[in-house]
């Protein structure tokens, strides 16, 4: 039997060591930064906290090392209302991290080295089948071995729970994984990947939509910056602006927006509501430092909706 309004998030957990600086180094040049941050990361660490904080009922399927870092990301998710009773501990692992620049206007480049993240093994997702059986929407990204995540949308899909992916980092990734896909998330870069379609206009959105679609997806959400999205279902898309913030660190505002989505999906709420939600978390994100430091919690989003009127 389904839990009514459950979400599974399957991901990385990353200690991400921030660096701020007015510029990028480049090749063989030392930088000076002006503000250094060891904060809480990952992608799926992100997505699952910013569901949690907008008011899902979750749990999150992931790993951390055995060290002491591992064990204060595990607490501070339960703070964060996550079920962490799938996060393994893996022995003589350490914890993903995450090196990131951030530059004066707010870009980041990011260099990741997986660790306990690694040792997501189809046996620990089939240890979880369960779980994601009973769940209504399984959230995943690509920081996890490919395998993994595979089979985590396989189970989701032979058990009609709703299979959500965030391809994000970029990669190419084979039909057999997309065609069990019924909602994805792609930045514009991530859609080219996928798609081969350079995303720079609205028309170029759409027809990386449609690849997707013919790819099995029904439900097409490219998220494209401070243009808002192109939400495309089943052949029918058009532009979603987002809100106008000023930006000072973009790390986890994808994330955020993900996670954010997810909890208005699960509500039941129309997609363009749902939309203009995740809208709000990611708007909010954008304007605070780091990672899971920027993701709202959910009276945050209301008022900021309330504001915008
Ligand atoms: O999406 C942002 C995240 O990417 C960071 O928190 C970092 O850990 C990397 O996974």
């Amino acid at each position: 039997m389904k839990t009514a309004g459950k979400l599974v998030v399957l991901g990385s957990i990353n200690a991400d060591h921030i660096l701020n600086l007015e510029s990028f180094p480049t090749p063989g040049e030392t930088v000076t930064g002006n503000h250094y941050q060891v904060a809480f990361g990952g992608k799926g660490a992100n997505q699952a906290v910013a569901a949690g904080r907008s008011g899902a009922d979750i749990a999150f399927i992931a790993c951390t090392g055995d060290d002491d870092i591992g064990e204060r990301i595990r607490k501070q998710l339960q703070v964060d209302r996550i079920d962490v009773a799938p996060v393994s501990a893996v022995s003589g692992e350490s914890t993903g991290v995450a090196l990131i620049f951030v530059n004066g206007e707010g870009e980041n480049v990011i260099g990741i080295h997986a660790g306990a993240n690694a040792a997501l093994s189809s046996a620990l997702v089939d240890a979880q089948r369960e779980r994601i059986a009973k769940a209504d929407a399984l959230l995943m990204q690509l920081e996890s071995p490919l395998d993994s995540v595979q089979l985590a949308a396989q189970i989701a899909h032979e058990h009609q729970t709703t299979v959500v992916l965030n391809p994000a980092p970029a990669r190419a990734l084979p039909d057999t994984l997309l065609s069990l896909v019924d909602i994805i998330t792609p930045n514009e870069t991530e859609a080219e990947k996928l798609t081969g379609v350079r995303v720079e206009n609205d028309d170029d959105a759409a027809k990386a939509a449609q690849i997707l679609h013919a790819k099995g997806i029904d439900t097409v959400i490219i998220t494209l910056g401070s243009r808002g999205v192109w939400a495309s279902v089943k052949g029918e898309g058009r532009r979603v602006p987002g809100f106008k913030v000023q930006a000072i660190d973009t790390i986890a505002a994808g994330d955020t927006f993900n996670g954010a989505l997810m909890t208005a999906l699960l509500e039941k709420r129309p997609l363009a509501e749902a939309l203009r939600f995740a809208h709000a978390a990611a708007a909010i994100a954008v304007t605070r430092k780091g990672a899971q430091p920027s993701v709202p919690w959910r009276k945050e989003i209301d008022e900021f909706l309330r504001q915008q009127g």
